[in-house]
């Protein structure tokens, strides 16, 4: 299960995610907002980063207007890995080399095509471990300091 969120400024990106998720049967749960009125993005990234960050879903994608706002305020939550990406490259890595359980994006800066392809591209890519876990293993010591 995949929970999915936005503020204002990512509610059109978040709405076509959702309709990519669906196109492929991926089970997700859609957090809000549900319309364009303004939100205050701390207030959804807490939601989705918590989720994730208790197990209540395996994954998330949350959306603002640069990606910026969610990703500070989702990386507050421990275990969360929120990754902001704008192209394929960073999407890939974002889940090859830092496992993010979190995928992050803009919705004024990506066009619903650009961020349905990341979000699959994230999606299809497999976490390589190895030297990366190791990295991962010293910010999970610094998040128990
Ligand atoms: C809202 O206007 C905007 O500040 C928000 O969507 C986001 O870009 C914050 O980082």
């Amino acid at each position: 299960m995949i929970a999915v969120g936005s503020d204002h400024g990512g509610y059109e990106l978040k709405q076509a995610v959702c309709e990519y998720l669906k196109s492929r049967q991926i089970s997700y749960e859609d957090y809000g907002t549900y319309d364009t009125e303004s939100v205050d993005y701390p207030d959804v990234a807490a939601k989705v980063a918590d989720a994730v960050s208790k197990g209540v879903v395996k994954e998330g994608i949350l959306i603002c207007g640069t990606g910026i706002g969610v990703s500070i305020a989702a990386n507050k939550f421990p275990g969360v890995r929120a990754a902001l990406v704008h192209d394929a490259f960073t999407a890939q890595m974002a889940r090859e080399h830092n496992n993010a359980n979190i995928l992050v994006m803009g919705g004024r800066i990506l066009s619903a095509a650009e961020g349905a392809r990341l979000v699959g591209i994230w999606l299809d890519h497999q976490f390589e471990g190895g030297r990366h876990q190791n990295r991962l293993s010293k910010i999970s010591a610094t998040e128990q300091k």
